[in-house]
């Protein structure tokens, strides 16, 4: 029984993780962004290449020079700080999938914290721009930027389809 009560609220926690794009002012402490940094370094990827890096950004600043670039960032303003995700730009979809683990892992360590966080999508110009903001070398892919700090207003419920809308039994139809 103990055993199903911790699998139940861990995967409550998994299942409570919800976009949070409104952020108090106060710090993230140097040991939880470690400890995040830490989660997202173990996150997996295809062959083990590890190609992930991640720029972290404090500066108020940068912080709102992003939030002005186009893509759907501008959460990125009032967050304590940034998670910029570089990625290789060899293999589109390997990175796609790579980077997509990462950033869901970053923000579960987040949350694990007690801090929301969100992703925010660099979309055509914003992509180059950030690119060159943060010194990234060329080539490279720069795309996911996730906002991170101490939410201002409690956490959406969040909307999902029925489970039996998606799931389907040993065929799809
Ligand atoms: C690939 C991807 C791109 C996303 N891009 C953005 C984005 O550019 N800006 C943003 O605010 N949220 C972005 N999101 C967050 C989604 O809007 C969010 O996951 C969805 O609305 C569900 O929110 P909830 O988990 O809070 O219910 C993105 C999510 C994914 C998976």
């Amino acid at each position: 029984m103990a055993e199903t009560e911790t699998a139940q609220s861990r995967t409550d926690f998994l299942r409570s993780l919800r976009a949070v794009r409104e952020f108090k002012k106060t710090a993230v402490p140097d040991d939880a962004l470690r400890d995040i940094l830490e989660v997202g370094r173990w996150s997996g990827s295809a062959g083990n290449q590890q190609g992930a890096e991640i720029v972290v950004i404090k500066d108020p600043k940068t912080l709102n020079t992003i939030a002005g670039l186009e893509g759907f960032v501008h959460h990125l303003a009032g967050a304590a700080l940034g998670l910029l995700i570089v990625m290789p730009g060899q293999w589109a979809e390997g990175d796609a999938f790579d980077e997509g683990r990462l950033a869901e892992r970053i923000m579960l360590a987040a949350a694990a914290h007690g801090l929301g966080s969100s992703i925010g999508w660099l979309t055509g110009s914003g992509r180059e721009a950030g690119r060159r903001l943060l010194n990234v070398p060329e080539g490279r892919t720069v795309r996911t930027v996730i906002s991170i700090g101490y939410p201002a207003t409690a956490a959406r419920r969040g909307i999902r389809k029925p489970l039996d809308s998606i799931v389907h039994s040993e065929k799809y139809s």
